[in-house]
């Protein structure tokens, strides 16, 4: 990977620096609900204002579509904000083209921290339109992003605005993107990923390049179900995809000539409907009946895949085995999730994951705080699996 600049780069003393955070945090009820996003920004924050600088803060929050919805306003994570940082965090609510943003940003001292409103309020920010990038980069003398998850985007705030002013990556992301290299670039081997969720359309990228990269690869969730019915498995009334089992051919092939070794259940938890506590029962994969689901992964599968982390040194991890938010079909991904804890605590794993569903899982396991490095990030943590380049990293690499 090339050298990314840092803020070692840069000197942010005595300077306004425009700080990209990812601040789209779910809220509920008005209350900031998750804070591990901002928790993971403050330390970088804190030490850019210790270093003397004023920040200008820089976020999007859901999807307004280029115009003003107040119900999307940043306000909202204030507070949250606020209380991380220990500090007054000024809010600017504009609409992009009232001035009031570069007023406010040539009046902030070193110190301060001034978040303006979110930035997909401006059609410009989606269009990465160079006029608004501009504006955006008026605000300061210095740009850096701190906002891995979002920097999939080519948009104004993440990519444009880093060709008007110094730029470099704040602290977490340099964090999320050494993890990363850890993983796939300049792993320690045997290297093993484990693949979940609903879809081998929505990963088809990532598991082709993940299959040229990894050792094992170990598939999951109800995306398994396409490669066991592919392979001519009755899998009942399973959520697969019909049209993609010459796909799923294909993939296993291309696993096999490139040294890829395969992982499929062998035995599963089946149930006819997908409700909470619903009778079920455990079954190898040739005796699935018509009017049953493949809802999560049983014993000799988790074993399976347990020995797999055993002989493993790295482990990269997106999606859950089974309906992981439906009990008691949870029980695979917990048992996975505190085998890969457990190694990793030993020293004997370095495990990555990220994904929404992943997230969850993990926390839901207790188990989120041992892994080596877990990934606040989306679809951005996707896009870097499958292999792309993230226009929002690629922009501050020299
Ligand atoms: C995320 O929540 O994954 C990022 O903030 C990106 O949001 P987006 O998918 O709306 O661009």
């Amino acid at each position: 990977m090339p050298r990314i600049r840092t803020i070692d780069d840069l000197a942010p003393g005595g300077k306004r620096a425009v700080v990209r955070v990812d601040l789209n945090v779910p809220v509920e009820n008005g209350e900031v609900r998750d804070t591990t996003r901002i928790d993971r920004i403050v330390p970088g924050l804190r030490e850019l204002l210790k270093a003397g600088a004023a920040l200008i803060l820089l976020a999007h929050f859901e999807r307004p579509g280029g115009k003003v919805v107040p119900g999307m306003s940043l306000r909202v994570v204030v507070p949250a904000l606020a209380k991380a940082l220990g500090l007054d965090v000024g809010f600017i609510a504009t609409d992009w083209r009232d001035g009031a943003a570069p007023r406010a940003a040539a009046a902030a001292q070193p110190g301060h921290v001034l978040l303006m409103e979110n930035t997909r309020f401006h059609p410009g920010e989606e269009a990465n339109d160079k006029e608004f990038a501009k504006l955006l980069a008026s605000l300061g003398e210095i740009y850096i992003n701190d906002a891995f998850s979002a920097a999939h985007r080519a948009h104004a705030s993440t990519e444009g605005i880093a060709h008007f002013l110094p730029s470099a990556a704040g602290r977490s992301m340099q964090a999320e993107l050494g993890a990363l290299e850890r993983a796939l670039e300049k792993p320690v081997r045997p290297l093993t990923a484990i693949v979940g969720g609903a879809k081998v359309s929505s990963k088809l990228d990532l598991l082709a390049n993940l299959i040229a990269k990894v050792d094992t690869l170990i598939i999951g969730g109800a995306m398994a179900n396409t490669f066991l019915a592919s392979e001519g498995a009755n899998v009942g009334k399973s959520l697969y995809e019909p049209d993609l089992l010459a796909t799923a051919r294909r993939i296993m092939n291309d696993a096999k000539a490139g040294n890829c070794t395969l992982l499929l259940p062998a035995d599963a938890s089946l149930a006819s409907e997908l409700k909470a506590n619903v009778s079920s029962r455990l079954a190898i994969l040739d005796d699935v009946r018509s009017d049953e689901m493949i809802l999560d992964i049983g014993p000799d599968t988790i074993a399976a895949v347990n020995s797999v982390l055993d002989r493993s040194a790295t482990l990269v991890w997106n999606g859950p085995f089974g309906a992981f938010e439906v009990k008691p079909f949870d029980r695979g991904t917990l048992a996975v999730a505190r085998h890969a804890a457990e190694l990793t605590r030993r020293g004997a794993l370095v495990s990555i994951a990220g994904g929404g569903d992943t997230v969850a899982a993990l926390n839901e396991a207790g188990v989120a705080q041992d892994l080596t490095y877990v990934s606040t990030a989306g679809g951005a943590f996707l896009e870097w699996l499958e292999g792309k380049t993230l226009p929002g990293v690629k922009v501050l690499q020299s």
